[in-house]
């Protein structure tokens, strides 16, 4: 048995886990603790690097000593300290690789540099209703939109992506349009409650083009033209506003669920997972769950808890990577992080 500390800091929140992992089977999350900085950010409309750094530094240990004691366990049962290495702040990732690497050489333990997307693609396998190999991915965060095939740990196949902007950017950015605060993505969730779906018709990009590619950028024009349309009137009623919402999420969950459909067809495969925060829209959950029922097909979450940044996640990583020996922990605490790092470069050849 192993257990292993992992460290997230990658962006805007701070998570620490405590995971425990035998040779085999699935690793165990023991305790697990998050500070999110929404509402240190939330002034500034988005996320500030250089206070996403500072906080980082404030919150780490205590959430660490959180999670031990939680697990009631300590640093001396710990033996191994995994951490987000990229993608992601770079000040952000340094906070945590810094943090990881000088626990780990004061304890004489390793450490394991993690790749932030494979957390999130593998967080479903702490789940109560846990996947298993092969499946298609649905990435969709804040910065990525993928399908990708997985064939086992470290066996990625990008099988496409967006080639402008991200999903979770386009709730994002269209949630600003429509006056709603940061993080976008909720907030336009909720306002789409109140709205009929059907009443802007908005561009689906890319929904026919044949290939599996993402393009969000012309929805995002599309919904700053309604807007601007609205406000021109003179009285935006909360209504339109609440219909112009339900109209831009229906968009991108159409895309996002025609997409998966496809690349589940293209590959054969009966199962897929959906991975990031914005796997967390439950109007995506809704729609991808009823069309994949229609075809016997799978489909597996995170934990609510575990859909956005997360410590849980990056243990499990971590411990998935060591049980098949395509990760070596270090003891070797240079950090340096990866800002940019193509999940493409974790592969490992068949
Ligand atoms: O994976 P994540 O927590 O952070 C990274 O980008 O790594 O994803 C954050 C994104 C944001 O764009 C946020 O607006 C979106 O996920 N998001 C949502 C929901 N919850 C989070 N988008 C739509 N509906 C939601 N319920
Ligand atoms: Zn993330």
């Amino acid at each position: 048995m192993m257990k292993i500390l992992g460290i997230e800091s990658s962006c805007d929140e701070t998570g620490v886990a405590l995971v425990e992992s035998a040779t085999s089977g699935m690793p165990v999350l023991l305790a697990h603790a998050l500070h999110s900085q929404i509402d240190m950010h939330q002034a500034y409309g988005g996320v500030v690097p250089e206070l996403a750094s500072r906080d980082h530094i404030r919150r780490v240990i205590p959430l660490a000593r959180q999670v031990l004691t939680e697990a009631n366990s300590s640093l001396a049962e710990v033996d191994a300290i995994a951490f987000t290495r990229g993608p992601g702040l770079a000040g952000a990732l340094l906070v945590g690789a810094g943090v990881a690497c000088s626990l780990a050489a004061a304890l004489g333990k390793p450490v394991i540099g993690v790749h932030h997307l494979e957390g999130h693609l593998l967080s479903p396998f702490l789940s109560a209703d846990p996947p298993a190999f092969p499946f298609i991915a649905l990435l969709v965060s804040g910065g990525h939109t993928q399908l990708i095939l997985l064939d086992d740990v470290a066996r990625y196949e990008l099988l496409c992506e967006t080639i402008d902007d991200a999903a979770g950017e386009a709730f994002d950015k269209s949630a600003k349009l429509l006056g709603l605060g940061y993080p976008g993505g909720p907030a336009l969730a909720r306002l789409a409650d109140f709205g009929d779906a059907a009443a802007f018709a908005l561009p689906r990009p890319l929904l026919h083009s044949g290939n599996l590619d993402f393009s969000f950028a012309g929805l995002k024009t599309a919904v700053r033209t309604q807007a601007l349309k609205l406000e021109a009137l003179g009285t935006v009623c909360e209504q339109d506003r609440a219909n112009l919402a339900a109209s831009t999420q229906q968009a991108i969950v159409d895309v996002l669920v025609r997409k998966s459909l496809q690349a589940l067809r293209d590959t054969g495969l009966k199962r897929i997972v959906v991975a990031g925060g914005v796997g967390a829209n439950t109007k995506l959950r809704e729609q991808l769950n009823t069309e994949c029922k229609k075809r016997q097909i799978r489909v597996h979450y995170p934990e609510l808890a575990l859909c956005t940044d997360n410590g849980a996640m990056i243990a499990l990583a971590a411990a998935m990577r060591m049980q098949r020996g395509v990760a070596a922990p270090r003891h070797h605490y240079e950090f340096g992080v990866l800002p940019r790092w193509p999940l493409a470069d974790l592969s490992v050849a068949a």
